[in-house]
Order: C-alpha cells, then sequence, then structure tokens
C-alpha cells in the first residue's frame, strides 16, 4: 500500500523504514529540510540501533523516500500517517500546534478519499479535533476518516518495537478504516484492540503513566531497603518472577527521563486535575521522580564534608543507553547540583556530544573513559551503558585519586568493585 508519513522525527523515521520493510510503498514528510536531505542521501541523523542498516536498505529498494513537498505528497497518498511531536508546554499540558499544523496541510491539499492515523501522542480529545481541523482546513468534499494508532517504540530498540510490536491499538469509529489499518499491519504477530479514538488515546497514556509508576514504586522500595541494608535487585527480582508483577521497569536507580514519560505525566496529570478526577497515585509517581537525584546527591554528600573543588567523573549523559537523546536526562539534574556545591566536574559518554551550553558552564568531556577517570575524586554513574560494565574497573582504580563510586544504575558488581578497594554507593544497596 502507498504510505505517507508526516513528521520524521524516530518515531516517523522508524515506522517508515519498518513499514518499507514489509513491503508498502512509503513517503516520510517534514517540513524540516535538514532533515529530509539527510534522510534522502541515507544518512540517519540520530542514534538508534540498526535504523541506519535499515534506512539504507528501504531506500535502496526504492519502497522508502523522502520529501519536503506537501502538496504533492497528500495528493499522492491516500493513508496518511501523522507522526510528529507533541512537547510539553510550560504548564503541563502537550503543545499541539505541530498536529494542527500537520492537520491543516491535510485538509488543504486533500483531494479525495484519505485515511488519518494519528501516531503522536495527544491528549484525550485530540483525534476528534484532526478531524475537525481537516474539515475547517479543507474545501474538498470527499469523504475521510481518522484513526488513532499510539505508537509504542522505545527508543534504543526502536526498530526491534517496531517490527514486533506487543499489541497494535486502533481506535476509529469507522470498520472501513480499521480493517485497512489491520491489513497494513498484516504482517505482524500480535494481539490487535479495535477501540474508540479516545480510548486508543487514554491506553497509551496508561501505559506510560503505568510503567513510570513501576519505577517510581521501586525507587521508593529502594529508598527503604537502603535503610534496612537490603539488595533492591533481589527484591525485584522476588517481585518480577511473579507473572502477575512482571520484572520489567523494576529497576531501581536515578528514576525515568526522555522525551515520554515525564512529558506524558505531566499531561495525564493537567488532564485528570481539569476533569475534576485527580490522578493521586501519579502525583505520587511525578514527585518521587522529580525527589530522586537529590536523594543520591545526598548520598554522595554523606561521604564528604564539602564537595566543593572535587574533581567529580559523571559517566554517561544520555537519558538512557543506545541513544544520543539527553532531553530530560538525569545526568543533568545531578550535573546541575553538583554545580551548586562547586565541583569540579568531568563528563563522559560513548556517543553524546556535551551540548555548547554546558562546555560554557565549565564542564569539560573527555572522551576515553580511563583519560576521563584520572585523577578523580568520585565517579558517579548515570547512564547503564553496558560500556559501564564492561571497562576495567581494575585499571580506573589505578587511575583515581578517591576510590568512590556511586552507581545510579545499579549496574556494577558491588563485592567486586568493593574488592579493588572502591567504597561503593548504589540506590536500594547497602
Ligand atoms: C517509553 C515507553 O517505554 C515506550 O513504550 C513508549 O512508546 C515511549 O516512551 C513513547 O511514549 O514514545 P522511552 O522513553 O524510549 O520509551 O524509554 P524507556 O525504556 O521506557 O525508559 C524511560 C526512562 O525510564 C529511562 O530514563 C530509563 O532509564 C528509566 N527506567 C526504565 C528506569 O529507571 N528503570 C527501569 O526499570 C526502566
Amino acid at each position: 500500500m502507498k504510505i505517507l508519513i508526516i513528521g520524521m522525527g524516530y518515531v516517523g523515521t522508524t515506522m517508515g523504514a519498518a513499514l518499507a520493510n514489509t513491503g508498502h510503498e512509503v513517503t516520510g514528510l517534514d517540513v524540516d529540510k535538514a532533515k529530509i536531505e539527510s534522510l534522502t542521501k541515507g544518512i540517519l541523523y540520530f542514534h538508534e540501533p540498526d535504523l541506519q542498516e535499515m534506512l539504507s536498505k528501504q531506500l535502496q529498494t526504492k519502497r522508502l523516500s523522502f520529501t519536503s513537498d506537501p502538496k504533492e505528497a497528500i495528493k499522492d497518498n491516500e493513508i496518511i500517517f501523522i507522526t510528529v511531536g507533541t512537547p510539553s508546554l510550560k504548564n503541563g499540558n502537550a503543545d499541539l500546534t505541530y498536529i494542527k499544523q500537520a492537520a491543516e496541510m491535510i485538509g488543504k491539499y486533500k483531494n479525495g478519499k484519505k485515511i488519518v492515523v494519528v501516531k503522536s501522542t495527544v491528549p484525550l480529545g485530540t483525534t476528534e479535533n484532526v478531524k475537525q481541523w481537516i474539515e475547517v482546513a479543507t474545501e474538498d468534499p470527499s469523504p475521510f476518516d481518522v484513526v488513532m494508532n499510539p505508537e509504542f517504540l522505545r527508543e534504543g530498540r526502536a526498530l526491534q518495537d517496531a517490527l514486533n510490536p506487543d499489541r497494535v491499538v486502533l481506535g476509529s469509529h469507522s470498520d472501513e478504516a480499521l480493517n485497512t489499518l489491520e491489513k497494513i499491519y498484516s504482517n505482524l504477530h500480535c494481539p490487535f484492540i479495535r477501540t474508540t479514538p479516545v480510548a486508543a488515546e487514554m491506553t497509551k497514556y496508561a501505559s506510560n503513566a503505568f510503567l513510570a509508576t513501576k519505577i517510581s514504586f521501586i525507587n521508593e522500595i529502594a529508598r527503604l531497603c537502603d535503610q534496612f541494608g537490603i539488595h533492591v535487585q533481589d527484591v525485584a527480582k522476588g517481585m518480577g518472577l511473579d507473572d502477575r508483577i512482571g520484572g520489567a521497569f523494576l529497576k531501581a536507580g536515578l528514576g525515568y527521563g526522555g522525551s515520554c514519560f515525564p512529558k506524558d505525566v505531566k499531561e495525564l496529570l493537567w488532564t485528570a486535575d481539569h476533569s475534576g478526577c485527580p490522578l493521586r497515585i501519579l502525583k505520587e509517581v511525578e514527585r518521587v521522580n522529580h525527589d530522586q537525584p537529590q536523594y543520591f546527591i545526598e548520598k554522595v554528600m554523606k561521604k564528604f564534608a564539602s564537595l566543593e573543588g572535587k574533581r567529580i567523573v559523571i559517566l554517561g549523559l544520555s537519558f538512557k543507553p543506545h541513544t544520543d537523546d539527553i532531553r530530560e536526562s538525569v545526568s543533568f539534574s545531578i550535573i546541575n547540583k553538583l554545580l551548586q556545591e562547586k565541583a569540579n566536574i568531568i563528563v563522559h559518554d560513548p556517543i553524546v556530544k556535551l551540548p555548547n551550553e554546558w562546555v560554557n558552564k565549565g564542564i569539560k568531556q573527555i572522551n576515553d573513559p580511563y583519560e576521563a577517570t584520572e585523577e578523580a575524586d568520585l565517579i558517579i554513574i548515570c547512564t547503564d551503558w553496558p560500556l559501564y560494565k564492561e571497562i576495567d574497573w581494575a585499571k580506573i582504580s589505578e587511575l583515581v585519586k578517591g576510590h568512590y563510586i556511586f552507581d545510579g544504575r545499579n549496574i556494577l558488581e558491588a563485592d567486586c568493585i568493593k574488592k579493588l578497594g572502591f567504597n561503593y554507593e548504589g540506590i536500594g544497596y547497602d
């Protein structure tokens, strides 16, 4: 089938490559000409495992192409996915500017029957608004349907998730549109859920909110474990083996970041508050997550009378491993707090380049982990990159000045590290 995807961010680009891989003829549209130029040349402009290879492969098959010309692209395609961003506004609710622009663009250039599929995470009721925005913007009388089809990709394993999702959720009032979407995804071996647009929107928010809840829950349990000298990993493992609980998203650490959980939790809280039905549990989830970096810094402060002038090495800048995304990354909350203590901060990350605004604050990036840790007074692990598990900690123990490791992601084997002479502190670790 011929498919247009509006918005070439990580969701749109991944979806485009995955749909082309299953034989569809996909056009990716973005108003950002630099992105389109890069993708047309086969250069992925962000880091996402395996996607570069898939992009090159699909460009070669000619089933995947890119454009910044909305008029031709909308005319040429009956099925149009919207995957533009919905960032947070200052008041916590989602900024729908790009969604509205995409809907109006579809309305303006629409020239016949269309199925418009909203894949962006949008607040309750937005898919219905998309319908109205298209209606207002169009002079074309031909019918069109809207479908809400939330995306559940994770950064760092987006392609894998797109090719093997756990489920496909489709929300529409049109059976014909739902049948077409099921045909598009007919190669996927997972349950399909047909529902209303607003239920599909809620499914996405509730899923992200629940995963965030699991993380804050285990982080609070980890604090209690700290009090009692209990390894939280043992507790999480014991809990996770119960099928009703499940082991995923029970990794205690510095809390959740990224472009999704913080934004989606805020949006759902805002919607709930404004509908007179506040979500009390979720409010605490957000609070626990907000407090987690401070809780961790206090652990550090307990070991030192002052951090002023201390050479502190931060390992990891991305909000999670296998991505170069630093949006809402906890590393920067930690760095900010250390700056307030007048520490001397060195950072390392396998792929993220420290933004200039942080360089201007006096932070130095060193690309070799051994060179970075030379003469360090203490080391803080902020991102669970596998590299930090694999590096030669015996070698590092000879390079550092002070033998202190604060493991904000509980990735190191405490006993082995302690044997090397380090003082080791994790989260929820005795
Ligand atoms: C999340 C969801 O997992 C996806 O299903 C969803 O499609 C996506 O948001 C979205 O809405 O677009 P993502 O933000 O890419 O995906 O990353 P996650 O793997 O969910 O991790 C989010 C944060 O939680 C990271 O900072 C990670 O370090 C943290 N985390 C995760 C923990 O602290 N503990 C865990 O056990 C798991």
